[in-house]
């Protein structure tokens, strides 16, 4: 498994593990804490996850899985996310919202490292841009965590070129990434520039959905019926799959992309680091660009 070092201090696995979809697997404590030693066996060592995620519950189920085997904790990664307050049984917030004010940024920091049993966080990443954000304040209380020792690194999830950088200049060039959605039927942040100013900073984006959700393979909407004729087609050449195929298109690009699988099988996580071993062409992974019919090249 390739490793990237996104700062100094912090190198992630190439491909990583999201466990936004945990609850839905209905995990026993053993069940997750078997699961993260198999996607280590494969070199899947960094886990991502969020404050929200699973109703506000996946980082307690993380936090039972350290507990139970203590030793996982120097083993891994933990990836976990901020600023956003969502309605929830669990939360009394009137309306969903986004809050990425100091308090808030501190409090949750603390609450995730206190569920998940952790001591630290890996990488700690505002989850969506703020209308209301003020970079300085941002700024501050991510630097504020990094000296206290509670974060090793920090950055942003879903950040458009322009938001990208005007924290990144209040932080001092420290963010470490941006997590963001591409997969061979999103093309948002082709179209908007931003892998260019990544590029610029020598940032390396965390991909999610790589698979749009499972839906590269199961829909019948017209746009997914062509992108997945195509992996296929082109997975026979290789004498690959097209799951791996998907996951070599998006490694190909030379902003150094990061996917995190978000599946609960092993089989499919193996299929995304199999796709090290596939070289595609230049002409492939433009033929891929392009079936979904949505990138016209001029
Ligand atoms: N920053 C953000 O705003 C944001 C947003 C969304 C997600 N994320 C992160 O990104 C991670 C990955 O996102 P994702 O879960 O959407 O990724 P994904 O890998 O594109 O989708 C995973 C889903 O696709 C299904 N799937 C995969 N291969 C399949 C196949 N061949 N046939 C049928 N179904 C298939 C999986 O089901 P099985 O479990 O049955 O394999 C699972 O439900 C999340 O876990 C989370 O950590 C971040």
């Amino acid at each position: 498994m390739e490793t990237i070092k996104i700062t100094q201090d912090v190198e992630l696995s190439r491909i990583i593990q999201g466990l936004w979809r945990l609850k839905n697997w209905n995990f026993e404590t053993i069940n997750t804490v078997n699961f993260m030693h198999r996607c280590i066996e494969l070199g899947v060592t960094t886990f991502d996850t969020a404050e929200i995620y699973g109703d506000y519950g996946v980082e307690e189920e993380i936090g039972k899985a350290l507990l139970w085997d203590p030793g996982l904790r120097e083993r891994i990664q933990l990836v976990t996310k901020t600023g956003i307050n969502m309605k929830s049984p669990v939360r009394s917030y009137k309306i969903g919202h986004y809050d990425t004010r100091y308090e808030k940024i501190v409090a949750s920091c603390k609450e995730s490292i206190a569920k998940m049993n952790c001591g630290y966080l890996d990488l700690f990443l505002i989850h969506r841009e703020d209308p209301l954000i003020d970079h300085d304040e941002v700024a501050r209380a991510l630097h504020d965590l990094k000296e206290a020792g509670l974060i090793k690194a920090y950055g942003v999830s879903n950040f458009d070129p322009f938001k990208f950088e005007a924290l990144q200049k209040a932080t001092g060039d420290q963010l470490a990434t941006n997590q963001i959605e591409v997969s061979p039927v999103c093309f948002e942040h082709f179209n908007s520039g931003l892998m260019d100013v990544l590029q610029k900073h020598h940032v390396h984006p965390m991909i999610w959905s790589p698979l749009a959700g499972g839906l590269l393979f199961t829909s019948n909407d017209p746009m997914y019926v062509k992108v997945r004729r195509k992996l296929e087609e082109i997975a026979d050449r290789h004498h690959s799959t097209p799951e791996t195929i998907a996951y070599a298109w998006l490694l190909y690009h030379p902003v150094k992309m990061m996917p995190i699988s978000g599946s609960s099988s092993l089989e499919r996580l193996s299929a995304a680091c199999a796709a090290f071993d596939v070289k595609l062409s230049h002409e492939e992974w433009y033929e891929i660009y392009i079936a979904s019919g949505q990138q016209h090249l001029r």
